[in-house]
């Protein structure tokens, strides 16, 4: 048997550009600094030029390399733009992470037109946009990797935030035909759904004793992720590490949606 190879060099992200959009705040944060750390230079997409800056900051503090794109997502022409200019600095783009997000609380008859308006533009027509602007450089190399980030209420639903849910079920469906459509070209195309990961957006929609209460009855191992936690599975789906991985979506969640818990 040929020796196994230990996981370093295929973890490892040297020589590669990776765009993670919504990379101000939360989990995209995270992500960028994790794939930074793993030799990746990263673009840090942002609605929010001021925490894009930050996270930029501490990623070359860190000893890596970023470039700043600052657009709103849902926006086609400024996305298209900003991954242009992205490739014209860096040469390329091999890695995109979907992660920026919006998440508002709401029961059904509470949800305005504008609201589900708002939460499909983001997550649905963001995510597609963007990706459809890294695929023509990914097409050329004949390689790539596209990475949505979902929800495990994508997955499983929830008892209320259907407008969120909906959004986040499209973002599954859209890794499952992008996959089946790109492989020809190399580029593997998954989702993670994450549960519950302490996060601005988590702690803006829920008050403490409410997450203490959900961690300790819905959640198998007792506590919400953290980000490091989701950008490790990011990291592993940007690696060489999940060459034969494309299609499918990861749930890092706790083991919250074990049937029967
Ligand atoms: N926090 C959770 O528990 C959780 C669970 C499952 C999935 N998610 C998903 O993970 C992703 C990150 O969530 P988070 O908790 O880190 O959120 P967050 O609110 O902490 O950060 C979201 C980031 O996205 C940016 N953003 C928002 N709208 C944008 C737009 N239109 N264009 C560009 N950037 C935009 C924000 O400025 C912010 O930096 C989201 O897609 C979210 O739906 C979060």
């Amino acid at each position: 048997m040929a020796e196994i190879a230990t996981t370093r060099k295929e973890a490892r992200l040297d020589g590669q550009v990776a765009m993670v959009t919504g990379a101000g705040m939360g989990m995209g944060r995270t992500h960028a600094r994790v794939l930074a750390k793993r030799g990746a230079a990263v673009i840090v997409h942002d609605i929010d030029a001021k925490t894009a800056e930050r996270t930029a900051g501490e990623i070359r503090a860190e000893g890596g390399s970023a470039h700043i794109a600052i657009c709103d997502v849902a926006d086609v022409a400024a996305i298209h733009r900003e991954v242009k200019a992205a490739e014209r600095a860096l040469g390329r783009i091999d890695v995109l992470v979907n992660n920026a997000g919006i998440h508002n609380s709401r029961a059904l008859e509470d949800i305005a037109e504008a609201d589900l308006d708002r939460m499909y533009r983001v997550h649905v027509k963001g995510a597609f946009f963007a990706s459809q602007a890294v695929i023509p450089g990914m097409k050329a190399r004949r390689s790539g990797r596209i990475i949505h980030i979902s929800s495990a209420w994508g997955v499983a639903g929830n008892h209320i935030d259907s407008h969120y849910c909906g959004a986040k079920a499209a973002m599954l469906g859209l890794a499952k035909a992008m996959a089946l459509e790109l492989h020809p070209w190399g580029i593997l195309v998954n989702a993670i759904a994450p549960g519950m990961v302490m996060t601005e957006m988590t702690r803006i929609n829920r008050k403490p004793e409410v997450l203490a209460e959900f961690a300790d009855k819905l959640i198998p191992l007792g506590r919400l992720a953290e980000p490091e936690e989701l950008a490790f599975a990011v990291a592993f789906l940007a690696s060489a590490e999940s060459a034969f991985v494309t299609g499918q979506v990861l749930s890092p969640n706790g083991g919250e949606f074990i049937v029967g818990y």
